[in-house]
């Protein structure tokens, strides 16, 4: 008796995809969300196949499938990126409701940038620190049902190895190179990979990823001596970096000028009083919610002098920088104690009663309970700021 073996319903293929392995039927039909994250993973990991079987009870069952396929099983090209111009259209005019709640951020400025990463762009967010520039790009990522990877540039020391690779030695294999992380990523299509603090890289990084970036060439050098080795961009990848551009910090590098071209500029918004009120209660609901207002006053006192004529300190309180305060507030800390830490620390102390941190503490001890500041800084002046800032 010849035994029979049973065929599968459908067969499909797994695939790391960014951080998720992901399976794909022999129609391209992603079926990632029927089979159990773990199967998936031993799946891609070992290179097989995985098949739907009936069991004897009549259910269904996913498991390890030998056979052939008749056709070969499409991985990426059905990533789900919407095609029409209808279909982007809605996705776009539709996507306020993917941001997520947390993050301060107007409709038109959040479409923008949806649509800057459905069209493929290279997209650069720009903003002072603090902003909510890396939460913007990183929420962008998590909206875009795309795999992602995520590079901070402004951490490495070796751009050569982070973007390309190493060559290593080994006395068995002799030399050989592996590639890095980067490689990987803009070989996967449909890719959205974040850059992030891409000003503060070194410039190396810069020059490697000139040609990676421009539409018309999309391709990563491996061997910059030889000219030779190259390895192209894959279709749909999308970048989307981040970077402190205008701002006081002098370990930003100037970005050069070519580099800039090959970037759709977003520029992140520094939040009004309103906004940052509104974000400071929807975190911390359980404090209390004047002093959360006094805490959004005092960032954007700081904000507005800082931007005057006049200004008397070079840079304001940033948004980071009033979470972080209020997280303090929130594990019982008073709000003198908490910009104590939180604020003044970021201010510079030399010339005393001049200096700006002073200048600072007397906006943060008009907000404090005792109200025993010294009037250094006047009413008068208390209510120019104010208005500059409506
Ligand atoms: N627009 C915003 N909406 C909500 N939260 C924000 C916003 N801006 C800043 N924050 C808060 O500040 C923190 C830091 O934000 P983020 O890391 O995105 O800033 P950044 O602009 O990337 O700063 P840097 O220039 O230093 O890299 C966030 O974790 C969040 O708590
Ligand atoms: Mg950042």
């Amino acid at each position: 008796m010849t035994k029979i073996i049973k065929q599968p319903i459908n067969i499909v293929k797994c695939e790391w995809s960014g951080n998720r392995a992901n399976a794909f039927d022999t129609n391209g039909v992603k079926r990632t969300s029927e089979i159990t994250v773990g199967a998936r993973q031993k799946a891609a990991d070992g290179g097989y196949l995985l098949g739907k079987f009936e069991t004897k009870n009549g259910k269904f069952q996913w498991r390890r499938y030998e056979g052939e396929t008749s056709s070969p099983v499409q991985v990426s090209s059905t990533v789900e990126v919407p095609q029409e111009h209808e279909e982007i259209l809605q996705f776009i005019h539709s996507s306020y409701g993917l941001k997520p709640k947390m993050l301060m951020m107007s409709e038109l400025k959040w479409k923008y940038l949806v649509r800057s990463g459905v069209r493929g762009k290279n997209i650069m967010m720009t903003g002072p620190a603090g902003c909510g520039k890396t939460m913007a790009a990183k929420s962008l990522v998590n909206s875009l049902d795309r795999p992602d990877y995520y590079f901070n540039l402004g951490a490495t020391q070796d751009p050569r190895s982070t973007l390309i690779g190493n060559t290593h030695f080994d006395t068995k294999k002799g030399t050989y190179f592996s590639e890095s992380h980067f490689v990987k990523a803009i070989q996967t299509p449909n890719s959205v990979i974040l850059l992030d603090e891409l000003s503060r890289a070194h410039p190396d990084a810069w020059n490697i990823l000139m040609t990676v970036l421009d539409y018309g060439q999309r391709y990563l050098r491996i061997d910059e001596s030889s000219g030779s080795d190259t390895i192209k961009v894959a279709d749909g990848v999308t970048f989307v970096a981040t970077a402190n551009i205008g701002n006081e910090y002098t370990s930003t590098r100037v970005m050069d000028k070519a580099l800039m071209d090959r970037f759709t500029i977003v520029e992140m918004d520094v939040l009004t009083e309103g906004d940052e009120t509104e974000l400071l209660n929807i975190m911390f609901p359980s404090v209390d919610s004047k002093v959360l207002t006094s805490v959004a006053k005092i960032a954007s006192l700081t904000r507005s002098e800082s931007k005057s004529d006049t200004a008397r300190i070079t840079s304001g309180i940033s948004t980071r920088t009033t979470v972080e305060l209020c997280g303090l507030l929130y594990d019982g800390f008073t709000l003198e104690e908490s910009a104590e830490v939180s604020i003044y620390p970021q201010y510079d102390n030399t010339g005393g009663v001049d200096s700006e941190r002073t200048f600072v503490k007397q906006i943060v001890q008009k907000f404090c309970d005792d109200g025993s500041s010294d009037d250094l800084f006047n009413e008068d002046e208390m209510a120019t700021a104010e208005e500059d800032n409506s």
